[in-house]
């Protein structure tokens, strides 16, 4: 069992069927440039305390490079034998600097300690690219929504017509989830940025090591404040597989709408050719790819924080060989997303809303009987009384086919004495989603200010 980080207490070396079961390198490989780091950190933290000399410690960083330069260059890969990245590792820069120097930099530390920073590093590093990719989504709604202007198309509650709004407020409610799921990794963030190096396998190093020291080469900006939880915990692990999780289902909520608007049936928006799909057989189909895609996904990020939380429901404390299983999840995760959101960010981008025949259908299905019972309320109509004479007016008109302005003025005093012509007034698209000015409603002025919000709390990411 050469090269391997443990064996001299077994009188054989693991069976090939063990070998195969605990060889995590072809996943963990990934992690080499933070395993790296790490080791320059602490091989840093050894020569503070005294235990390289100024020769060895810069022969060890010496080391450290070409082991970098040679692992960049594919020129060291793991072998066979190798159990996991650290020991891989281990065995090659012993390969560089011999196994003197290479012998001492353990020293003081665990592959425990050593596997919670380097996940940390990673996810940090990750949560900082998804998070271009996801502000680059929402500069892609942001430029819809102010391209739409003033164009208004039928807001839904249960897939039902229910009141006009407009189409840059539908979009910028696809935006602001995105916001906070950028919020929420920014303030996972500071959780996520203290070092569990210097915790040891779980109990903390007797050499006398300076794990600030460790942190601030890293970039970190503290220490875990227990050994024993350092070493134990992936709740950091779990909630940025929540934040995947909720970027999925956010993403595929929009997906979802995006479908539905470029069925023929709805005929609201125009896929780019580049950014959808044709069929194999249907020589005239074009299909929202993207989209479903995401939808799907969005199944694949919540299956890997729900397999994450199973996997540490049970666990006692420190360290067990189960933590091992949080990577492939979160791996998957980080992955998924960026390839996701580059192609999801273009077919936003290049949607074509066909706001005509939004337009058309806006004030359909008695979408503006909400202002009839609000203009009621204005003359001092008790909501309750309006809200029957409006639901009166609605069934007068549906069993005759006509809109609710078309009813003459008699016919609406029949309805109700209070009922009078005065009302088409407020019967227009415009003047409904005009009329609904409050903070975060849909009057023009109010999405204007909304769009220049949003763009302010993105800047502050
Ligand atoms: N590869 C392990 C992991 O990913 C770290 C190694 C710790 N192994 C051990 N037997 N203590 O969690």
């Amino acid at each position: 069992n050469e090269g391997a980080l443990w064996g001299a207490r077994f009188a054989s070396g693991p069976s090939p069927e063990l070998a195969a079961l605990s060889r995590s390198t072809h996943f963990d490989w990934q992690l080499y440039p933070y395993d790296i780091a790490g080791s320059r950190a602490h091989a840093k933290a050894l020569a503070a305390a005294g235990y390289l000399d100024d020769a060895e410690l810069e022969r060890m960083l010496d080391g450290l490079d070409r082991l970098e330069a040679a692992v960049d260059a594919g020129q060291i890969v793991p072998g066979e034998g190798d159990e996991d990245v650290h020991g891989a590792l281990e065995t090659a820069l012993i390969g560089i600097v011999g196994p003197e120097l290479g012998g001492k930099l353990r020293a003081g530390r665990s592959r425990n300690d050593q596997i919670a920073t380097l996940v940390r590093l990673y996810l940090l590093d990750h949560s900082r690219r998804i998070t271009r990719l996801v502000i680059d989504l929402i500069d892609a709604l942001a430029s819809q929504a102010d391209a739409a202007g003033d164009a208004v198309m039928p807001g839904r509650t249960h897939l039902q017509h229910a009141q006009p709004v407009l189409l840059a407020h539908q979009l910028l409610a696809h935006a602001w989830p995105l916001v906070r799921d950028l919020e929420r990794l920014r303030d996972w963030s500071a959780r996520a940025s203290l070092s569990p190096y210097g915790a040891g396998a779980l109990a903390g190093s007797s050499l006398g090591l300076d794990p600030q020291l460790v942190a601030r080469e890293l970039g970190l900006t503290g220490v875990s404040e227990n050994s024993i939880d350092a070493t134990a915990s992936r709740d950091v692990v779990a909630e940025f597989a929540f934040v995947a999780a909720q970027l999925g289902v956010d993403l595929s909520r929009l997906s979802e709408e995006i479908i539905l608007w470029a069925t023929r049936e709805f005929g609201f928006v125009k896929l780019d050719d580049g950014y959808s799909t044709g069929s194999s057989i249907m020589p005239q189909k074009k299909n929202p790819d993207i989209a479903e895609l995401a939808r799907g996904k969005a199944g694949r990020l919540i299956g890997n924080l729900t397999g994450l939380l199973a996997t540490l429901k049970g666990l006692p404390l420190a360290y067990n060989r189960d933590l091992q299983e949080d990577k492939e999840p979160v791996f998957d995760s980080v992955e998924t997303l960026e390839v996701l959101l580059p192609a999801f960010t273009g077919m936003v981008a290049t949607l074509r809303f066909d706001t005509e025949r939004m337009a058309e259908l806006a004030p359909q299905g008695f979408s503006l009987a909400t202002d009839v019972a609000e203009w009621l309320v204005k003359q001092r109509v008790p909501f309750r009384e309006a809200h029957e004479i409006s639901g009166a007016l609605v069934r007068f008109c549906e069993e005759r086919g006509l809109e609710l302005h078309e009813p003459s003025d008699d016919d609406y005093a029949a309805i109700d004495a209070r009922l009078t012509g005065g009302v088409r007034e407020v019967l227009s698209v415009s003047g409904a989603v005009a009329s609904r000015a409050g903070v975060g409603g849909t009057a023009p002025a109010r999405v204007a200010e909304q769009l220049a919000q949003l763009t302010e709390r993105v800047r502050a990411l």
